[in-house]
Formats: C-alpha cells, structure tokens, sequence
C-alpha cells in the first residue's frame, strides 16, 4: 500500500454535527453548530466539545460565563438549520429567531434546550483546557431529553430515526449514516476465541 504525507491539519472526518446552546448574561439563548465532539466518560457520563478560542465566538464566552450548555443533535433534515447556526454569529443577530427555533430552559443546569431537536443533552462544565486553537470543554450529561419519536420501546434511541447529521472535514459536505456493518464487539470476540484456542493448543 502506497502511504502519502498529508498536509497537518486536524482529521476530523467523520464527526457528527451537534448544536450547542447556551445562555448570555441576560438570560438570551445562542446556538452554534459544532463538528469537534466527543463522548468523553461513561461513569458518570460526560461529553467533550472543542470551540475555537482565537476567533469570537459568542456561545464560548457564554458556556465559560454560565458553567452549562445543551448538547442537541440535529437530523438530516435539518441541515439547513444547522448550517446556519454555523455560519452566523449570536453576536451579529439573533440566530434562533431567525431560523424559527424555540427554547425552553432545561430542567437541571442553566441552558436552553432547543426544542426542535429530537436529542439533547444537558450539560453542566466540569473542566476546560485550552489545547492549540481551541478551547475544550468537557460537560456532565445531568439529563438527557428525547423525542419520543427516535425511541424503541425499550426507551433506546433509534439512530435510524434521529438521522444524525455527519460532517466530513475532508469534502466539505454533510453525510448521513449507511446502513448497519455488523454487531459490535461479536466479530472481534469471535476472532479472540480462535486466537485464544489456537494459543491454547501450543
Ligand atoms: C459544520 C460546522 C462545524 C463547526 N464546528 C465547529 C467547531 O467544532 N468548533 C468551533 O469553534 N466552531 C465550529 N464551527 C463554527 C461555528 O459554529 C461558527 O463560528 C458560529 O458562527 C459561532 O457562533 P457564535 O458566535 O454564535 O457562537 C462549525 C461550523 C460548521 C458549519
């Protein structure tokens, strides 16, 4: 296989989209789309966002100000909504307004949680660090709020029904998922157990 040296940038496809919202000062919700994301702890649950600190953006200033924010996940068919928040500033106008989004204020940290969107994820702020670019903000997930629409009747959210909204860094462009690969954790065990047996016969 032939390797090629890229230029050094942060690889980031694929993420998924996420729309973080937040409080100002004066009680005014913002919104932001953001692909740097990550799950972070499961015990107790905790997720990451990453928010570039050189430029202006208003939802850091608020999230550092309030200690809380709301993760939401946006669908496919709400790409143009979310490409928006990403391209306008709370600083310039009011973005939830003009996208005809609403909020309510979440039920355990001091954030709005956008209604329109089918998952969110209320957040209080543990911990942040400033890496290079950006600062990282890692949030306790304090409750997670979902459509009743994306769930089985186990109360497990259905990716197939909340229809995540993935970015590619690398093209550009907005995907969303493929169908179902395989099982998790069953092939890999599978090939663990001939290995094992294998070991085991030497
Ligand atoms: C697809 C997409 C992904 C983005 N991901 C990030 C990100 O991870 N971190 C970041 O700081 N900005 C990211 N942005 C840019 C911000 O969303 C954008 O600067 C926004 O206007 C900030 O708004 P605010 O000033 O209201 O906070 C992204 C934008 C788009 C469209």
């Amino acid at each position: 296989m032939a390797k090629k040296e890229l230029r050094l940038h942060a690889v980031v496809a694929p993420t998924q989209t996420v729309v973080v919202s937040a409080y100002d000062p004066d009680g005014k919700a913002d919104a932001c789309t953001l692909a740097f994301y990550m799950v972070s702890s499961h015990v107790p649950p905790c997720v990451t966002i990453a928010i570039n600190a050189t430029q202006k953006r208003k939802t850091l200033r608020d999230i550092l100000e309030t200690k809380a924010f709301v993760l939401g996940f946006p669908s496919a068919d709400q790409v143009g909504e979310a490409d928006y928040l990403g391209v306008e500033s709370g600083y310039s106008t009011d973005k939830l307004k003009n996208i005809g989004f609403t909020v309510s204020e979440a039920r355990t940290v001091h954030a709005p949680v956008i209604n329109e969107l089918l998952l969110s994820l209320e957040c209080e702020v543990v911990h942040t660090v400033t890496v290079g670019s950006h600062t990282q903000i890692t949030g306790e997930v304090k409750n997670i709020l979902a459509d009743e629409s994306i769930l089985n009747d186990r109360g497990r959210i259905l990716l197939d029904r909340l229809r995540p909204l993935i970015y590619d860094e690398e093209q550009m462009e907005y995907l969303a998922l493929g169908g179902k690969v395989s099982d998790a954790f069953r092939p890999g065990a599978e090939r663990k157990k001939s290995f094992d047996g294998e070991r085991a016969h030497m």
